[in-house]
């Protein structure tokens, strides 16, 4: 087995480019990685940043998270978006806890079996923690190397078998090198080839990118729609949960009310929530996060 085409270039185009980010860190442990990459899927580092902080500074260890409310973990998540991550975080800190003797399993298969834990997530803290050997495909990679690799400039919508061999067959051989080239074409993904206006000019390989030498055609795929977020029940849901947040105590119905006009969507939103576990209906009436 030998280097792929192109990890040479992309290992030293990282090494002076690479945005210096604390779950990057040398002093950065198993946990607070685990927590980083939960809280970086569909959410820009800007935002996660702040939020990282402070979790990593209140909840050092999964232990110190389980020992709290998972309301608690839902405070905290703040306005990063998608709140079911901050329970399944919650969830990973009791089973880590409780299964594990505490730590952060450093075993593929045991990552996987951890609640909230998916391929991308058990690839990437197996990698970036304890530096073995896994294809992390995020939805950076899947965008480099489908230009590069395919020539085309956009992956399918959701991830294909081909996309996962695609990944494994340009994995490096040496398990602290692939760990290295996985971050690595994720931070070019993010920087340089961006969904929009990719910066060619900039790139370690736009000499051998088949999308680049291919006159860089236009995509023709099935439509990519942004997501919208203004008006929808998503939105709906972050202002009742910030409520609550913003609240010490359990609330009455009539202060979630206030946040939205629409009644219908109002209700809705709020029996998600529920459903979902995020909010908890009290036998008095109100309204408080999760115990
Ligand atoms: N570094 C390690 N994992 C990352 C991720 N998911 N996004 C951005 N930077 C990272």
């Amino acid at each position: 087995m030998s280097d792929n085409p192109y990890s040479t270039a992309i290992l030293a185009w990282y090494e002076t480019h690479a945005r210096d980010l604390p779950w990057r860190s040398l002093d950065a442990c198993p946990w607070s990685i685990l927590v980083s990459e939960i809280m970086l899927q569909q959410t820009p580092v800007a935002r996660v940043l702040p939020v990282w902080q402070e979790w990593t500074k209140r909840w050092p260890t999964p232990a110190d998270l389980a020992s709290e409310p998972s309301g608690e973990a839902v405070r905290m998540w703040g306005r990063l978006g998608y709140p079911r991550r901050a329970l399944r975080l919650h969830a990973c800190a009791v089973a880590i806890t409780e299964e594990h003797g505490g730590k952060v399993p450093e075993d593929h298969a045991t990552l996987l079996s951890l609640p909230g834990v998916g391929a991308y997530t058990a690839a990437a803290v197996a990698s970036f923690a304890f530096g073995q050997r896994h294809a992390i495909v995020d939805t950076n990679v899947r965008r480099v190397l489908a230009r590069t690799e395919t020539g085309i400039e956009y992956p399918p919508k959701t991830q294909t078998a081909a996309e996962t061999a695609l990944a494994e067959s340009l994995l490096p051989p040496v398990p602290s090198v692939a760990a290295r080239w996985g971050v690595a074409v994720m931070e070019l993904g993010a920087l340089v080839c961006t969904a929009r206006n990719p910066s060619c000019a900039q790139c370690p390989i736009a000499n051998q990118c088949a999308w680049k030498l291919a006159g860089k055609p236009a995509y023709d795929g099935p439509p990519r729609r942004a997501q919208t977020y203004a008006g929808t029940d998503r939105q709906v849901r972050g202002r009742l949960l910030a409520v609550l947040r913003d609240s010490e105590h359990p609330v009455p119905k009539s202060s979630l009310d206030v946040v939205w006009d629409d009644h219908i969507q109002r209700e809705r939103a709020l029996d998600t929530l529920v459903e979902d576990g995020l909010v908890d209906p009290l036998d008095d009436g109100r309204y408080a996060l999760p115990a």
